[in-house]
Parts: structure tokens; C-alpha cells; sequence
């Protein structure tokens, strides 16, 4: 029987380091696209899958993360004396169902490994979508809808994968892919971060994973990999065999938000989608290119 996905895990503990000073006394995922934080982009495609229950996995100076999907009565009140009705709506997509997040602290940097397997009481017996923040995908239907999809046609563990370029394949988590359709690929091996010499593919992993909670036992080893981390990449490369295991190639762009390139398009990218804004970004940036 396949278990129906509810949960999701957010890894929400990293220093942000590549956005200093703009991170020093905020979360990184606080950081907006647009108007919307990272965060709250990633809880919504959540709940576009149908996730109802979240768990992210915090650390230190992290505390804005929750704050920002919790009732902000004083605000709510003076918007409301105020007649401010397109400022309350706006703050629709931050609230959360009472009791529909809970936090898990990683207090060790050990890696995104670490970070899941910290999350492991909250997960139980239950599959579990892994969102990570930094990764934010445009796409008209939502990713992680697309890949809960994928994850009720194959009943196993789903990752989202996207062609890199071959000398970036050091920078993500590469598969081997034995069968592939063009759009469901059949993962033979996962690698972290392999330089392009040892690249089984170009295929690379983004942060979006349905998995099955067995990876837990496998994380719980705590064995270190590429950059002395406890790697997921590793642990679910110990599922291979064991249980199914695919890569889908999404629908949609990505954008790599802890990368200050990638977090500028996203700006642009995200602003032409909008329609009250569209035209005048257009219009602009006509001046400086
Ligand atoms: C993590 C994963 C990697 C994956 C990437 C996607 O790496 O370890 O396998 O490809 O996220 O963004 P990080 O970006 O944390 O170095």
C-alpha cells in the first residue's frame, strides 16, 4: 500500500555565509524573491502537494523562520483599524495551521545528512518530502506536486533532477541512471559531488525528495562523506536495490537562491511572472541592458 505523503522536512539550520552581511542577524531563507520569503515559497509549494505537516530543522538565530508563519495579532489589528485590506491579504500565505509546524534543533553543523536524520521522530514510520529553501523553482504546475505525482506511480523514493552543466557536476548530488523514459529516470547509483571526471552523468539532483523512512536508518550510521559531511546522498544511494528509487525530470526553471547570481534572476525571473509588476520590470531593464 502506498502511504499517503503528508509530511515535509526543511532544513532551514545553514549559516547563510554566501549572503553575508545580509545574514548576519537573519535566516537566510528570510531573504524575499520579490516580496515573498524563501520560506514561505517553499511552504506553499508544500501545501500545493497536499503536505499538511512540517517540521523544519533549525539552529541558532533562526527564530524569524517561525515567527514569520504565526498570528501577528498587534499587525493584523492595526491593518484592520487602517482599512488596509491588499496588506492583510498579503499576509494570507504566512499563516499556518495551528499546531502544522514544529522545529527540530540541529545543533552541529554535520551536514544535510545531519540535518534530516535530526528530524527523524517527527518522520516515524511515514514517507516524507525534503524542501530545501535555497532551490526555487518556477514552474506552472508545482514541483513537488509533480514529484508527489511520481511518487504515487512508483510507490518509492523520488528525487527531482535536472541536467547541469558537465563541470558543475561538483556541485550536486549526480545519478547513474539505468532505464529512462525522458521523464521518469530509474536511479542505478547516487553520488555527492563528484568532479566531472567521475561524473556517472550530468544528471544532478535539486532540492526537492519524496523519500521512504528507511533512509533513516541508513543516516543514523552517521558515516562521513564528500566535504567530511553526513551526506543524504549517500544513505539514499543505500536504498538502490532495496526499494525503488527514481529521478524526475521536472517540469519548470530552477533557481539556486544561495547563489547571489541565482538569486538575482530569481528576482527578475519571478517579478516578470507577476502581472502587476511585469511590464514596468520590462521596462526597465531595458535601461541597463
Ligand atoms: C545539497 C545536496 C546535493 C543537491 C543540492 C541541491 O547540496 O547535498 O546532493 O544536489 O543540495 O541544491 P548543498 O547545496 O547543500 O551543497
Amino acid at each position: 500500500m502506498i502511504k499517503k505523503l503528508r509530511k515535509a522536512v526543511l532544513p532551514v539550520a545553514g549559516l547563510g555565509t554566501r549572503f553575508l552581511p545580509a545574514t548576519k542577524a537573519t535566516a537566510k531563507e528570510m531573504l524575499p524573491v520579490v516580496d515573498k520569503p524563501l520560506i514561505q515559497y517553499a511552504v506553499e509549494e508544500a501545501r500545493a502537494a497536499g503536505i499538511e505537516q512540517f517540521c523544519m530543522v533549525t539552529g541558532r538565530g533562526k527564530t524569524a523562520l517561525v515567527e514569520h508563519f504565526d498570528v501577528a495579532f498587534e499587525l493584523e489589528s492595526t491593518l484592520r483599524e487602517r482599512a488596509k485590506s491588499e496588506a492583510l491579504e498579503a499576509l494570507h500565505g504566512a499563516q499556518s495551521e495551528p499546531g502544522s509546524i514544529v522545529t527540530v534543533r540541529q545543533q552541529v553543523p554535520l551536514g544535510l545528512g545531519h540535518a534530516i536524520w535530526c528530524a527523524r521522530a517527527f518522520i516515524g514510520d511515514d514517507p516524507f518530502a525534503i524542501l530545501l529553501p535555497d532551490d526555487l523553482v518556477l514552474a506552472d504546475k508545482p514541483c513537488l506536486l509533480q514529484l508527489a505525482e511520481a511518487y504515487y506511480e512508483t510507490g518509492g523514493n523520488v528525487v527531482a533532477v535536472t541536467e547541469v552543466p558537465p563541470e558543475h557536476t561538483n556541485r550536486y548530488g549526480i545519478l547513474k541512471v539505468g532505464s529512462d523514459d525522458g521523464r521518469l529516470v530509474e536511479v542505478t547509483g547516487l553520488v555527492e559531488k563528484p568532479a566531472p571526471k567521475d561524473a556517472p552523468s550530468n544528471l544532478s539532483i535539486i532540492g526537492r525528495y519524496i523519500l521512504l523512512p528507511k533512509v533513516i536508518d541508513y543516516l543514523a550510521l552517521m558515516e562521513r562523506g564528500a566535504g567530511n559531511e553526513v551526506q543524504l546522498t549517500d544513505a539514499m544511494a543505500r536504498l538502490i536495490g532495496e526499494q525503488p528509487f527514481h529521478g524526475l525530470r521536472y517540469e519548470g526553471r530552477r533557481f539556486d537562491c544561495g547563489d547571489k547570481i541565482g538569486y538575482l534572476e530569481a528576482q527578475i525571473a519571478f517579478a516578470l511572472k507577476r502581472p502587476d509588476l511585469a511590464a514596468d520590470v520590462r521596462a526597465f531593464l531595458k535601461n541597463y541592458v
